[in-house]
């Protein structure tokens, strides 16, 4: 199992960490523009390998895709992060050229990849990925559902007084600020729904805080958050690796779906060796399906500046 991963910033850098610590892949390649820094990250994380005990291989590259030939996931972190005050819709004209560029030069020396798209704006991001790349749809995600629903189940265990472990919660929907739609009304803590802990006053203080859990983590770091965007895209690449079948939401390219066409938007679908191995249609309140419809206006409009 080979894995490339684009970028060797804080968030490729951190999702190289865990796929090596979680041992599934036999080889990792990181590969950045800037000269040496994908090597450096490389052999600082191999010198980890004894003390972390794992044996996955990390190699690193500066800008020879060669290198990356025959990954069968790769995960793309490449571009422009963005500083407090920003959205990640900004982001668009600097990361959309860098995006175009990476994945069509994975595609060229891995035909048979499954392209993880992390980039922000991320569904946009996507959505370029899947067209530029020419690869099935079902080899084309963007990670953003995973990192929200980490946010929701956190937000919601502390408010609860709970472990995070009990929490069962769902983020889907566009990955931005105003377009997310964390599924309130489907959140349990061990099978037992929020609302018997949690009044609607607390509970839509919880979505709202959710919803900008990326740009709080900004304003506090001067830049966007690593840990948690790492580790949620490697546990999507561990359930494509070892085929789980996990269902992650996450950002698919529908054709008709949710009613919504030639778009990449987060929506809960079952991931496995082919990548999306099938997108699930929930059953949505009306005012779940009333914020899913607004959020795709919003990256309809994003993908519009492309
Ligand atoms: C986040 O929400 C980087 O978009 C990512 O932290």
């Amino acid at each position: 199992m080979k894995v490339t991963i684009v970028g060797a910033g804080a968030v490729g850098a951190s999702c190289a960490e865990y796929v090596a610590i979680k041992d599934f892949a036999d080889e990792v390649v990181l590969i950045d523009i800037k000269e040496g820094f994908a090597e450096g990250k490389a052999m600082d994380l191999m010198q980890c390998s004894s003390l972390n005990g794992f044996d996955s291989t990390i190699t690193g590259t500066t800008g020879d895709y060669t290198k990356t030939a025959n990954s069968d996931i790769a995960v793309i972190t490449s571009g422009i992060p963005r500083k407090p005050g920003m959205t990640r819709e900004e982001l668009i004209s600097t990361n959309a050229g860098i995006v175009k560029m990476v994945a069509e030069n994975l595609v060229k020396h891995s035909p048979n990849v499954t392209l993880i798209v992390v980039s922000n704006p991320m569904d946009t991001m996507a959505y370029l990925a899947a067209k530029v790349s020419g690869l099935p749809k079902n080899r084309v995600i963007g990670m953003g559902g995973a990192l929200d629903s980490a946010r929701f189940k956190y937000n919601l265990a502390q408010a609860m007084n709970c472990p995070t472990s009990e929490v069962s919660a769902m983020v889907i929907g566009g990955h931005s600020d105003t377009g997310m739609v964390p599924l309130i009304e489907k959140a349990t803590r061990n099978s037992l729904p929020v609302s018997e802990f949690l009044d609607a006053d607390k509970q839509a203080e919880i979505v709202e805080a959710t919803k900008v859990g990326g740009a709080t983590l900004t304003k506090l770091l001067g830049t966007s958050a690593w840990y948690a965007p790492g580790a949620a895209v490697s546990e999507m690449v561990k359930a494509i690796a070892l085929d789980t079948k996990k269902i992650f939401p996450c950002s698919c390219l529908l054709d008709g779906q949710y009613g919504l066409e030639d778009i990449c938007i987060g929506v809960p679908a079952v991931i496995g060796k082919n990548g999306i191995e099938e997108i699930l249609e929930v059953e949505l309140s009306d005012a779940e399906k009333e914020k899913m419809k607004s959020s795709a206006e919003a990256v309809r409009k994003t993908n519009g500046l492309l």
